[in-house]
C-alpha cells in the first residue's frame, strides 16, 4: 500500500511530538507535553497499555466496520476529539481549524470551556457536524446557565463535565516558563466573552474583562470557573439546564463510578487527563476494566489518557470503553499543518485501527472483547 502524497505529519507516534515541537513556541510546547509532577502518570498512562498484549486470531477474514452507537448516534468510528482549551496557542484559527477537521474526518468535537474561540464560532465551523461541550463547570450558576444555554442553542449535543480541574496541578513545564495558560492565554477565550460571566466580572471589578487583564482579575476569573465546592447532588442543576446526554470526565475510582450513576447521568469519561492533574495517580488504563464491571452496564464508559496507535484503541474497546477520546496527538497535528494537519492524524489513527483489527482477526467494535487481551508484565 502506498500513500499518493507523502504525510505533512509524520505517521510514526513517536516522532509526532518531536516534529510538532519544531512549529511551537518554548511556552506554547511546554504547555501541551508538559504533565503534572514528574510525569510519572504520563508514564504510567503509556505503560498500562504496554501491560496488555492482544493475542491475533487468524482465518476470520471479514470486513471491518469501526462504526459505532453512542448516545444513539451512529458514527463511522468510536473515536471522538479531547476538549483542549486555548488553542490558538498552537495554531492562529485554533478551535475553528480543528472543528473543520472534526467535521470533514466525521468524528464528533469536544469543545473546551477553556477555548480560544466561541461557542458560536465553533458551531458555525462545524455545520451540522456532531459536537460536543465540556464545561469548567463555573462556581456561579448564574455563569453555567448561560454557557448550557448557549451550547444547546449552538446545536452541541453531549454535554461533557469534567470533574479533575478544581483547580491547575503543579506543572513544572509551564511553570518553568513563567506560563500558566488557563491565566495567561485566556485573554480571549469563550469564559471571558460571555454575557453571564462580563456582568459578575464588571460587578466584582467595576470594569470590562477586556479592560482589566491583570493578573489578579485572571486568577479571579479561573476561581470562577474551577468548580470548587460542587458536590454530586449540585448535578441536578445541570440536569435541570441540559436536555442532552450527561458524560462526567475525570473518573478514576470505580465509587465515583457507582456515584455517576448514582446521579443519573449517561455516561463518563475513564480519564486521567492525560497525566496533568494528579502526578503519581494511577495510568487510566488500569482502572478501566474494573470501572466497566461495576457501572458498563448503567451507562456508557469512554476512555482517554495515552492513546497514540490504532492498537490503543482497540485495547481500550477491548477492556470495554464504547469510545475512545482522543487527546495530544491531534493537537500536534494542529500545530503542524492546522486543519489538514489535525485531520492527518485522525485519519492515520482510523486507518491504523482498522487495519490492525482486520490483521488480529477483529471485525468491528463489537468484536473488541476481553478474551482479545492479556496482561502481561515483561521485565528487563
Ligand atoms: C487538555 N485536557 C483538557 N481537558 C478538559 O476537560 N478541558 C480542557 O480544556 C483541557 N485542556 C487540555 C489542554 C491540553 C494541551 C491537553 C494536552 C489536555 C485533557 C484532555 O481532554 C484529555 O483528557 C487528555 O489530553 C488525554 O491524555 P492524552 O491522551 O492527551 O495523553
Amino acid at each position: 500500500m502506498f500513500l499518493s502524497t507523502l504525510p505533512l505529519v509524520t505517521t510514526d507516534p513517536n516522532k509526532l511530538e518531536a516534529q510538532a515541537k519544531e512549529h511551537l513556541s518554548a511556552k506554547s510546547y511546554a504547555y501541551v507535553a508538559g504533565g503534572a509532577g514528574e510525569r510519572a502518570t504520563m508514564d504510567a498512562n503509556r505503560l498500562a497499555f504496554r501491560q496488555w498484549k492482544l493475542i491475533p486470531r487468524m482465518l476470520r477474514s471479514s470486513p471491518v466496520s469501526l462504526q459505532t452507537t453512542l448516545f444513539g448516534h451512529t458514527h463511522p468510528s468510536p473515536l471522538i476529539l479531547c476538549p483542549i482549551g486555548v488553542q490558538r496557542i498552537f495554531y492562529p484559527d485554533g478551535e475553528c481549524a480543528t472543528a473543520r477537521a472534526a467535521a470533514a474526518v466525521r468524528v464528533p468535537y469536544t469543545l473546551s470551556t477553556a477555548a480560544s474561540s466561541t461557542i458560536e464560532q465553533v458551531a458555525d465551523a462545524m455545520g451540522d457536524a456532531h459536537r460536543w461541550y465540556q464545561l469548567y463547570w463555573p462556581k456561579t450558576d448564574e455563569i453555567t446557565i448561560s454557557l448550557l444555554t448557549r451550547a444547546k442553542k449552538a446545536g452541541y449535543s453531549v454535554l461533557v463535565v469534567t470533574l479533575d480541574t478544581p483547580a491547575l496541578a503543579w506543572r513544572p513545564w509551564d511553570l518553568d516558563q513563567g506560563y500558566i495558560p488557563f491565566v495567561t492565554g485566556l485573554g480571549n477565550e469563550v469564559g471571558f466573552s460571555d454575557p453571564a460571566f462580563q456582568r459578575i466580572f464588571r460587578a466584582a471589578h467595576g470594569k470590562d474583562p477586556a479592560d482589566d487583564i491583570t493578573a489578579a482579575s485572571l486568577a479571579w476569573a479561573q476561581d470562577v470557573f474551577s468548580g470548587r465546592g460542587h458536590t454530586w447532588d449540585d448535578l441536578r442543576l445541570l440536569r435541570e439546564h441540559w436536555s442532552g446526554p450527561i458524560v462526567l470526565k475525570g473518573i478514576q475510582h470505580v465509587d465515583d463510578a457507582r456515584a455517576a450513576v448514582e446521579a443519573g447521568v449517561d455516561g463518563i469519561v475513564v480519564s486521567n487527563h492525560g497525566g496533568r492533574q494528579v502526578d503519581g495517580a494511577i495510568g487510566s488504563l488500569s482502572v478501566l476494566s474494573e470501572i466497566v464491571d461495576a457501572v458498563g452496564d448503567k451507562l456508557t464508559v469512554l476512555f482517554d489518557s495515552g492513546v497514540r496507535t490504532g492498537v490503543d484503541v482497540i485495547k481500550a474497546l477491548c477492556l470495554g470503553a464504547k469510545g475512545v477520546l482522543l487527546g495530544r496527538p491531534w493537537v500536534y497535528g494542529l500545530a503542524i499543518g492546522g486543519q489538514k494537519g489535525v485531520e492527518q492524524v485522525v485519519k492515520g489513527l482510523l486507518a491504523d485501527t482498522e487495519q490492525s483489527m482486520g490483521l488480529a482477526g477483529i471485525a468491528g467494535v463489537d468484536g473488541c472483547t476481553r478474551d482479545m487481551l492479556r496482561f502481561v508484565e515483561y521485565s528487563g
